[in-house]
């Protein structure tokens, strides 16, 4: 571990107190910078108030490594954003590892605490813009839930998230005037029945095992327009 010039590092995301993710990450960490570095670890699973928090009560300079595995740009920016309107932002910097991270991540989040490049200050970030096509209420029809949550990622859920997409774009029914939005949750309660997945406004809960499950859905609920009994939960 080389200098840095941070008085503390922070390393933020989800699934970092609990679970196999948070066991694997936590003894790497340990490995490359000190059992002390667990108390530099803040688990965003319930929130951000835990993270602004620590930011407020940590030392400047301060850099938050941002762990979120849906991480993006966008994220990044919000995350700037949320942390200028902190005490001293002057001193405050972000670094995302933008959700890419294999076995690694702890090494991969060291690595970036290194790369001071990469580190963006909390000051100037860019505004979204007034007038977008974001701004508009989008003409789906429908909206779709797929559970991502730790037991129906247990039960094969992440894979049915691309069939998802797929199918639905194959259909002409991907995020387009009369068609799906979808999107990837936490969970939605039915574990036992997952993977679940939650269509609206007509409020069914489906379980999607395989991608032949997806195909069904697609074609059947939305395409043709008729429940599909064979994958609907049984209340
Ligand atoms: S984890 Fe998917 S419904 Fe609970």
């Amino acid at each position: 571990m080389t200098a840095t010039p941070y008085a503390r590092v922070l390393f933020a995301g989800p699934d970092l107190a609990e679970g196999s993710f948070a066991e694997l990450f936590r003894r790497q960490l340990v490995a490359l910078r000190g059992e002390a570095a667990l108390a530099d670890i803040v688990d965003t699973s319930g929130g951000h108030d835990l993270l602004w928090q620590q930011v407020q009560a940590s030392e400047r300079p301060l850099l938050v490594i941002d762990l979120d595995p849906q991480s993006s740009a966008q994220h990044l920016d919000w995350l700037r954003s949320e942390l200028s309107g902190l005490q001293a932002p002057e001193q405050l910097f972000a670094a995302s590892l933008l959700g890419q991270y294999d076995a690694d991540p702890a090494g991969a989040a060291c690595a970036l605490v290194e790369r001071t490049e990469l580190h963006l200050a909390c000051v100037d970030v860019p505004q979204l813009p007034e007038h977008h096509s974001w701004s508009c209420i989008p003409p789906h029809a429908r909206r779709l839930l797929l559970c991502n949550g730790p037991r129906c990622t247990r039960r094969g859920a992440l894979p049915l998230w691309k069939s998802l997409r797929e199918q639905l774009k194959a259909a002409g029914k991907l995020e387009c005037a009369g068609g799906v939005h979808i999107t990837r949750t936490q969970c939605q309660f039915p574990c036992d029945e997952g993977p679940t997945a939650s269509l609206y406004p007509e409020g069914e809960w489906y379980r999607i095992r395989t991608a032949e499950e997806v195909v069904r859905l697609v074609q059947e609920r939305i395409v043709e327009g008729r429940q599909v009994p064979e994958l609907l939960m049984k209340p």
